[in-house]
């Protein structure tokens, strides 16, 4: 028995079901070991991705205890390879048990089975004769209307939340950035990347949350990675939302903390976990979303901040779908719940692709977390400042926000008006509380897409979301308002909808 391979084992036992795994040895039956079929799958995932190999799921079936799954392990990773992160050459037979030949077939990217499994994927929309929805190309500014082909349609697949992207001030506001400072700063703001915009943006961004400082990042999905990953490390345990984007669980896996998702928005279920765990780590982080991109509804803030200073864990909040939506004048989920103390959330994250018309992030916070991102999160360390037209777009966007609390008020009309007439017209649009998101759910992907397909024959245009990004059950339409969409746009857009569905 390899005694580093059993303890990783253990460990990986441990993140998946969070109980004592110590006990384990090589003749504790698979069954033993408190796994249902999801916990199974990701601890296969979490050994794959460990070691670098492929397990299917007949092999899975096939295992009576942990030494068979050991074994498994071992037999599919090449001598000398075996712990990841550890500096080693292959050992002497690696290349009999791939069974490399010499015409370098295994290095042609074309012919790796993951590549091959997309292609198949693509190939079923010609197989089934529907076009593919991805990739189209908007050849106009996309807000409650845009143009794809030349063809106007009406939209619902941007997160121009605001109509600020192709707002006249925030279009002025982005030229003259390029006339002081070019397009791009050629450096990282900490060299000679540094611009008065970004400061500026940064307090603006800070104040609108209520908090002391922020930093801005050139990618909002970077932010959660580089944030997440530099803050905590494998002493630590952060738990997340099941239904957390994948930026927060890609944050996750670079930090190599220990990983556990609560059920969706429930907080019995969070509450319990650190009950059972919270003493056995260093730090523990919450993560959640302010408004679920994907179901549109909104995290229980009151209780997520009561349980995080019960259990003494971190809490960050991602506001991409909440800022600039929730909150007088956009000012975020905090603002949404009364009696919120925005200190109380240690990390804001936001993006600045949705509401605020740009193109990145930002972590907002103390004065203490931010210095320490600035100087030390690679994300930021080691990459450009953000982009001087960018920046000006998403702060002019933030102050049009403010001055103008009346533009979010209508987003939230017209959302609600959405939600109600697709309630009306028998639409299952799941969890959403009718602000900015949307989704109507259909259950089937091939549906899903040619639902979408007609529409768009209708010049709607609606983004399907399909399986693998959702259970086959929940695959869905989802759709964006826009505080321009008019209600005539919102009543057409549901009774093309329902139209469809009922086809
Ligand atoms: C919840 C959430 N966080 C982070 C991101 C990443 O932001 P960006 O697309 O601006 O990189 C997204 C993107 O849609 C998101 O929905």
């Amino acid at each position: 028995m390899d005694p580093d391979l059993l303890n990783t084992l253990k460990d990986a036992v441990h993140v998946v079901t969070l109980r004592d795994s110590g006990n384990i040895d090589s003749r504790t039956k698979i069954s033993e070991l408190g796994l249902n079929s999801t916990t199974l799958t990701e601890l296969i995932g979490i050994l794959e991705k460990n070691f670098s190999i492929r397990i299917n799921n007949k092999e899975t079936a096939l295992l009576n205890n942990v030494g068979d799954l050991l074994s498994l392990v071992r037999n599919r990773i090449p001598s000398g390879n075996r712990f990841p992160g550890s500096e080693c050459l292959a050992g002497n037979n690696a290349n009999h048990r791939y069974g490399i030949s010499g015409n370098g077939a295994c290095c042609d990217i074309a012919q790796f089975p993951e590549v091959k499994k997309l292609d198949r994927r693509l190939d079923e929309f010609d197989r089934v004769g529907v076009k593919n929805p991805y990739f189209e190309v908007h050849d106009s500014i996309a807000r409650n209307r845009t143009s794809i082909g030349g063809v106007e349609m009406l939209n619902f697949s941007s997160y121009n939340y605001l109509g600020f992207s192709g707002h006249p001030k925030v279009m002025e506001a982005a030229k003259d950035a390029i006339d002081r400072y070019g397009t791009s700063v050629s450096a990282s703001r900490l060299v000679s990347g540094e611009r008065p915009i970004h400061r500026k943006l940064e307090k603006a961004l800070a104040d609108h949350v209520g908090v002391a400082d922020a930093v801005v990042f050139v990618s909002g999905h970077a932010t959660n990675v580089t944030t997440i990953g530099h803050l905590f490390d494998h002493n630590d345990l952060i738990l997340h939302d099941s239904l957390s984007h994948d930026s927060i669980v890609q944050g996750i896996y670079l930090s190599g903390a220990k990983r556990k998702s609560y059920l969706h928005n429930n907080m019995d279920h969070l509450e319990n976990l650190l009950e059972r765990v919270r003493d056995q780590y260093r730090r523990v982080l919450i993560c959640s979303e302010g408004l679920f991109s994907m179901d549109g509804d909104i995290c229980n803030l009151p209780r997520l901040v009561e349980i995080k200073k019960r259990f003494h864990c971190n809490l960050i909040i991602d506001e991409a779908h909440s800022i600039g939506v929730l909150g007088p004048g956009g000012r975020g989920v905090s603002h949404h719940f009364p009696g919120i103390d925005q200190k109380d959330v240690d990390i804001w994250m936001g993006t600045l692709s949705k509401s605020f018309a740009g193109c990145g992030g930002y972590i907002a916070g103390s004065e203490s977390l931010v210095r320490y991102l600035k100087f030390t999160a690679p994300g930021f360390l080691f990459s450009v400042g953000m982009s001087p037209p960018i920046a000006a777009a998403a702060l002019a966007s933030l102050q049009l926000m403010q001055q103008h609390p009346e533009i979010v008020e209508r987003l939230r009309e017209r959302s609600r008006l959405f939600l109600d007439l697709a309630h009306k017209r028998g639409i299952d649009t799941g969890n959403s509380v009718g602000i900015a998101v949307v989704p109507a759910i259909i259950g089937d992907s091939m549906k899903c897409v040619r639902v979408s397909r007609a529409l768009a024959a209708r010049q709607i245009n609606v983004q399907p979301i399909i399986h693998p990004a959702v259970e086959e059950n929940a695959a869905r339409l989802r759709f964006f308002i826009s505080a321009t969409h008019s209600e005539d746009e919102i009543r057409h857009g549901v009774n093309a909808l329902a139209e469809e569905l009922n086809r």
